[in-house]
C-alpha cells in the first residue's frame, strides 16, 4: 500500500505533489510527507495524519523544480512523523519515498551499516543510508543507486532525490506499482495514473527490477545490468472526472449509485451489434479445455468468487474451487490435470493474489485475471484478462467492483456454456439488464435504508447477517461492508449454522439481517429468523418480490434467481453506508485500511 508521486519540471511542484497525493490517499492515509528541491536546497515536510494536514504544513514554495511525495499505510513502524516518508540519509544528501516492504532490511543493516543509527522504525530508511555508503564507494549516484537496488529483497516502488543533482529523479520498481508520466518539459512518477492525470495521459510502464533516470525531458529505463530499455508509452484511458466526487458527499455513495450504469456498460462491452457475447477466443478455449477452475481472491473479491463458483458450475458444468489468496500456498489443494486459475481483483495489485499467480505460473498453469485495472500487475502477469469496466473505485469499501465482478463471472459462465453447447433456459443479457433496473430502483430509495439504520442500529456493538445458499455468500459481503466502515462487529452466517454455536451471541435487540431471495430456502431461512427473534433479536428480513411476507423490512424487485446477489447486496451496502455516516465514521477512508493491499 502507500502511494507515491514525484514531479520534475518548471510548474508548481508543490501543488502537483499535493493534488497527486490527495488522489492516492485511497492507498493509505495514516501519515504523509513530501520533499522538494528549491533553489538547490532540499526541503522536507512530514505529518502524522492526512494530506489535508500536510497541505497546512507546507509553506508557499513556488520555485521548486523537483519533488517527491508519499501517503502511508504503516507496515514497519507505527504511524508517526518520524516514520512518515520521505526519509533522508545521515548527511541529508539522499531523500526517498518508498511503497512496498524491504524484506531483508535488518540483514542489510547488520551486514553493511552496523554502526549507523537509524532515525525511524521503517524498513525504508535503510535504502537511503545504503545509498550514502554505496555512493562513497562508487563516486556515482547512478552506480550507487543500481548497487543499492541490487541489494534489496522484497517489493518497492521508489522515488529518490540526490540533493547534489537537481536534474535527475532516481526511480525503481519491483512488485509495487509505479508509472512514469511523460509531459512536455516535465515528467512525473505515480503509483497510479489517477494521481497525475491532470498533468498527462501518456505513461510508461516499468517492469520489475528496472530502474529509471527521470529528467525534465526524458525517462531512461535501464535494467540492473545497465542495458537501456526502449518502451513506447500508452495513453491512460481514464477520464479525470471519474476520479472526482462531484456533488456526492462520499465516493462510496457515488459508487453505489453507479452500479446500474456499470451493469449496462458491461452488457454493452461484452456484446456485439448482433447481441452475441464477445469474449476473447483464447479465454473461451481456456475455459473449454480446463477440467477445473481455481478462483483465487481476497476480501470482497473472494465473496464475488463464491458466487462465481455457482455461476460456472451451474451454467457451464465445470467444477470450481474458491480459495482465499493468502491461505492458498499453505493448503494448496491437489490440483486437477488441466487447472485454470482465475484471479479476481478490483485493483489487480493485491500482493496475496499475486504471490499465488507467481507460484502457479512457475508450475506452468494458465491464469485469467478479472480486474478493474487492465495493465495492473495481475493483469500483465496472467495469460488473459477480463475487464470489469466499473471505472475507478475510490472508496476503500468495494461496492461497484463487487457487483461488476459477479456480472463478468456470469458472462464468463454463460459464454462457456454456449461454447460447450449447453442450452440455457433464459436470456442472460436480458436478465442482467433487468438486474440493472432493479439496482436502480434500490438506489432511488436511499432514505428507506437511512431510516432503517436510524431505527434499528442505534449504538449496537454487533450485528449478524444470515442467509442460506447463495444468500449466505451475500451475507458474508454485507457483514464485511458493515464492519469495515462502521466498526460494528458484524458476521455473516449460513442460517443453518446459527444453532451450532453463534446463537449464543444473540441478545435482546441484537440486529439480525436475513436475506431471503432464494425460493428453495425461503421457508428454512424464515425458521432461522424465528429462532433469533425468539431469543430477543431485532430481526429484519430483506426478501425478494414473490417471496415476501408482510413483516419484511424491505423487498427487492424480482430478478433471475442466479442474479439475486447483484441486487441483494445493494441494501446491505446502503445499510453499511448509513450506519457509518450516523456513527460519524470516515466512510471513504475507514481506519487501519487501504484500498490497494500490496503487502502480503
Ligand atoms: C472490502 C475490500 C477488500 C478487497 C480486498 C481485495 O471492501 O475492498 O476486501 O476486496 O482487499 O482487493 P482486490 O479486489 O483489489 O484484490
Amino acid at each position: 500500500m502507500c502511494g507515491i508521486v514525484g514531479y520534475i519540471g518548471a510548474h508548481d511542484t508543490k501543488e502537483i505533489l499535493l493534488n497527486g497525493l490527495e488522489k492516492l490517499e485511497y492507498r493509505g492515509y495514516d501519515s504523509a510527507g513530501m520533499a522538494v528541491m528549491n533553489n538547490q536546497e532540499l526541503k522536507r515536510f512530514k505529518v502524522k495524519g492526512r494530506i489535508a494536514a500536510l497541505r497546512e504544513r507546507v509553506p508557499d514554495i513556488r520555485t521548486a523544480t523537483m519533488g517527491i511525495g508519499h501517503t502511508r499505510w504503516a507496515t514497519h513502524g507505527m504511524p508517526s512523523e518520524e516514520n512518515a516518508h520521505p526519509h533522508t540519509s545521515a548527511t541529508g544528501r539522499f531523500t526517498i519515498v518508498h511503497n512496498g516492504v524491504i524484506e531483508n532490511y535488518l540483514d542489510l543493516k547488520n551486514e553493511y551499516l552496523p554502526d549507523t543509527e537509524l532515525l525511524s522504525k521503517t524498513d525504508t530508511e535503510i535504502i537511503v543510508q545504503l545509498m550514502e555508503k554505496n555512493c562513497d564507494e562508487t563516486q556515482s549516484t547512478v552506480e550507487a543507486f543500481r548497487e543499492t537496488i541490487r541489494m534489496l529483497k522484497g517489493s518497492y516502488a521508489i522515488g529518490l532525490i540526490d540533493a547534489e543533482d537537481e536534474d535527475t529523479m532516481f526511480v525503481a520498481k519491483n512488485k509495487s506499482p509505479l508509472l512514469i508520466g511523460l509531459g512536455d518539459g516535465f515528467n512525473v512518477i505515480a503509483s497510479d495514473s489517477m494521481a497525475t492525470l491532470k498533468e498527462t495521459d501518456q505513461y510508461l510502464e516499468i517492469n520489475d527490477r528496472e530502474m529509471v533516470l527521470v529528467t525534465r525531458h526524458a525517462a531512461e529505463i535501464q535494467k540492473l545490468d545497465g542495458s537501456i530499455v526502449e518502451r513506447e508509452p500508452f495513453t491512460a484511458q481514464m477520464d479525470v472526472r471519474d476520479t472526482e466526487k462531484g456533488t456526492y458527499p462520499h465516493f462510496m455513495l457515488k459508487e453505489i449509485d453507479e452500479q446500474p450504469f456499470v451493469m449496462r456498460k458491461i452488457i454493452q462491452k461484452y456484446q456485439d451489434e448482433n447481441n452475441h457475447l464477445k469474449l476473447d477466443g483464447d479465454i473461451r478455449r481456456a475455459m473449454q479445455t480446463c477440467d477445473r477452475v481455481y478462483i483465487i481472491a481476497a476480501g470482497t473479491s473472494y465473496h464475488a468468487g463464491l458466487v462465481g463458483k455457482q455461476f460456472i458450475e451451474k451454467l457451464s458444468n465445470i467444477p470450481v474451487e474458491v480459495h482465499v489468496a493468502s491461505e492458498f500456498s499453505y493448503n494448496m489443494p491437489l490440483l486437477s490435470d488441466r487447472p485454470l486459475f482465475v484471479f479476481i481483483s478490483q485493483s489487480g495489485e493485491t500482493a496475496d493474489s499475486r504471490s499465488v499467480l507467481v507460484q502457479i505460473k512457475e508450475m506452468g498453469h494458465p491464469a485469467l485475471t478479472i480486474t478493474n485495472v487492465p495493465g495492473s500487475t495481475l493483469s500483465r502477469e496472467a495469460d488473459y484478462t477480463l475487464n470489469l469496466h466499473a471505472g475507478p473505485e475510490i472508496a476503500v469499501a468495494s461496492t461497484k467492483a463487487y457487483t461488476a465482478q459477479m456480472a463478468v463471472l456470469a458472462i464468463l459462465a454463460v459464454d462457456t456454456a454456449r461454447a460447450k453447447e449447453i442450452a440455457l433456459d433464459f436470456d442472460p443479457m436480458q436478465e442482467l439488464a433487468i438486474a440493472a433496473n432493479a439496482m436502480e430502483s434500490l438506489t432511488d430509495q436511499k432514505e428507506t435504508f437511512d431510516e432503517l439504520v436510524r431505527d434499528n442500529f442505534g449504538t449496537t456493538r454487533n450485528a449478524f447477517f444470515i442467509g442460506r445458499s447463495t444468500d449466505y455468500f451475500v451475507c458474508l459481503e454485507g457483514a464485511l461492508k458493515l464492519k469495515e466502515i462502521s466498526y460494528i462487529q458484524a458476521e455473516g452466517f449460513a442460517g443453518g449454522e446459527l444453532k451450532h454455536g453463534t446463537l449464543a451471541l444473540i441478545e435482546e435487540d441484537t440486529p439480525v439481517i436475513a436475506l431471503a431471495t432464494q425460493e428453495n430456502v425461503n421457508d428454512s431461512i424464515r425458521s432461522n429468523v424465528q429462532e433469533v427473534a425468539a431469543r430477543g433479536a431485532n430481526a429484519m428480513v430483506i426478501s425478494m418480490h414473490g417471496l415476501e411476507q408482510d413483516t419484511d423490512a424491505f423487498v427487492i424487485p424480482h430478478v433471475h434467481e442466479l442474479l439475486t446477489p447483484l441486487v441483494g447486496v445493494v441494501p446491505m451496502q446502503l445499510l453499511a453506508y448509513y450506519a457509518a455516516l450516523h456513527r460519524g465514521c470516515d466512510v471513504d477512508k475507514p481506519r487501519n485500511l487501504a484500498k490497494s493491499v500490496t503487502v502480503e
